[in-house]
């Protein structure tokens, strides 16, 4: 890409940032990409060693909000523990510090003439090639910023050629089950919950290998949102591809986590959220395969997705463009678009090596800890011995989900998530419940003693102290030995505090 004389002369600027001292303009030399195999050999040199997390090879990445207090109930307040991560990461500092520092060159995109219009339009673009090279994408994919994973899946749907076949387990986030079914003329086929990452590689060669012809397509996640469990992905691609299928992947959950590569996957789409990548400004990622997506109706129709519009009579007469501008329609988000590709050079500098290893210790720690708690119960489709991302859904024998999680909050400033995390077939499944039972966020006035029809999701990343996973165990003991210190009621379907 060339950039232009006034992207370059940006570059040439020092704009410091408060606590990093880096530049939002200044290019960073990108570190060499972590592989999933290179992953068992990651380092653990003592100079890296965090004095506040004994069990972990390195400190936590800084994020925002981690000297944020919060009160509680009891009296009193504490340091928040965010351990929810899988819903919405806090934002990297170095995310924060990026953005802050461009937000004064900010203009708009592909639409002025403006220096600040051009330098945007080129961070905006190079921004692509940042998040495209973090992905491996290859050379002739394409990389359209959408607003989440939702948004990438949604789009990918409307961009089906007709009578296409879609293929996806039943136990997907509701983004990655619920799109496919309004696609227009696409028939879709629900694979049953497997229990073994085999099994879902048999279960999908045999549903293919009965396939008619014609296009099909492959949906499936990388790491679960519920169990954490990360799937087969790349045995999946290459079931998908004997049998003439394209799959995408939904790396949601995977991308934060662990190094998510288009080539090395052999995947035909990845979709993720900035949000959930420590990039909380909006945008998402959806990078693949650029026939399908070329040769579909414009996702949105409006201005920039327009070569030429002229009337005719009554009519319009619309020449969209062909690249990733004909779904990329209104507005591009721009510091959304930077935000990702600062959180993509943040976490390849610290390394996937280190920040996996480090993941796994506090995994570790937390699943012993709940594993000496009888009344525990960890959800697991795949077994105990299942990799995993620093996520993990958990019951409490004579508890419902939303009460304990309430008493989490309200008692010990931890903020967890409960419920049936928009993946209501695979929830019901692991929990063994009906479908007519009602089970989202439904805390009864008395609470404990019910059985419970949600669970609990406790989630961290890079950016997670291990005291913050201490203390979510020490919670967890002290409320099943000696329960709630408060009153819990249901309002508007939230389990909250009596006051
Ligand atoms: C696995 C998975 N896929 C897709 C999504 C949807 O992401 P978003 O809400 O950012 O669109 C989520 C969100 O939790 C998720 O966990």
């Amino acid at each position: 890409m060339v950039l232009s004389p006034a992207f370059r002369r940006e570059f040439a600027l020092t704009v410091t940032t408060s606590t990093t001292g880096t530049s939002a303009a200044a290019p960073r030399a990108t570190a060499p990409r972590a592989t999933a195999t290179t992953v068992a050999a990651a380092s653990t040199s003592a100079d890296t060693a965090d004095a506040e997390c004994a069990a972990c090879s390195r400190a936590p990445l800084p994020v925002l909000g981690r000297d944020v207090r919060v009160p509680l109930v009891t009296g009193g307040e504490v340091g928040y523990a965010a351990l929810d991560y899988a819903a919405s990461a806090p934002a990297l500092q170095r995310v924060w510090d990026d953005v802050a520092a461009y937000a004064p060159y900010y203009g708009s995109v592909h639409r002025g003439a403006g220096y600040l219009s051009q330098l945007s339009t080129d961070l905006f673009e190079q921004s692509r090639e940042t998040v495209a090279e973090f992905l491996g994408c290859r050379p002739d994919d394409e990389l359209i910023f959408t607003r989440s994973t939702t948004d990438s899946l949604n789009l990918l749907a409307s961009a089906l050629p007709a009578g296409t076949r879609v293929y996806v387990f039943d136990t997907e986030h509701h983004a990655a089950l619920l799109p496919w079914q309004r696609a227009d003329r696409a028939q879709v086929e629900y694979l049953p919950a497997p229990r073994t990452p085999e099994q879902a590689v048999a279960s999908l060669d045999v549903a293919l290998h009965g396939a008619p012809k014609g296009p099909k397509l492959v949906c499936v996640t990388g790491a679960s949102n519920v169990t954490g469990e990360i799937w087969p992905v790349r045995e999946l691609a290459a079931a998908a591809h004997r049998h003439g299928a394209r799959i995408v992947l939904d790396a949601a959950q995977l991308a934060p986590h662990h190094p998510v590569d288009i080539t090395a996957l052999d995947v035909d789409w990845v979709a993720l959220s900035g949000h959930k990548l420590y990039a909380p400004f909006g945008a998402g990622v959806l990078a693949g395969r650029a026939d399908w997506l070329r040769e579909a109706e414009p996702y949105l129709a409006g201005g920039g997705a327009t070569r030429k519009v002229a009337r005719s009579g009554d009519a319009l007469s619309v020449e969209w463009h062909s690249g990733t501008a004909r779904h990329e329609a209104g507005s591009p988000n721009v510091i959304g678009a930077y935000a990702i590709a600062s959180a993509c050079k943040a976490l390849t500098e610290a390394g996937f090596d280190s920040l996996v290893t480090r993941e796994r210790e506090l995994l570790a720690r937390l699943r012993d800890g709940l594993a000496e708690i009888p009344e525990v119960r960890v959800l697991s489709l795949f077994g105990a011995g299942s990799a995993r991302v620093g996520v993990l859904s958990f019951v409490v024998r004579g508890w419902n989900s939303s009460h304990f999680a309430a008493a989490l909050s309200a008692e010990y400033g931890i903020g967890v998530r409960d419920g049936l995390f928009c993946a209501h077939p695979l929830v019901r499944t692991l929990l063994d419940t009906e479908p007519d039972e009602p089970g989202e966020c439904g805390a009864p006035d008395a609470a404990p003693g019910e059985r419970s029809l949600n669970a609990v999701r406790v989630s961290f990343g890079a950016g997670t102290p291990q005291e913050h996973v201490e203390r979510f165990l020490g919670a967890v003991r002290t409320l099943v030995r000696d329960g709630a210190a408060w009153r819990y009621r249901t309002e508007e379907g939230r389990c909250v505090p009596v006051r």
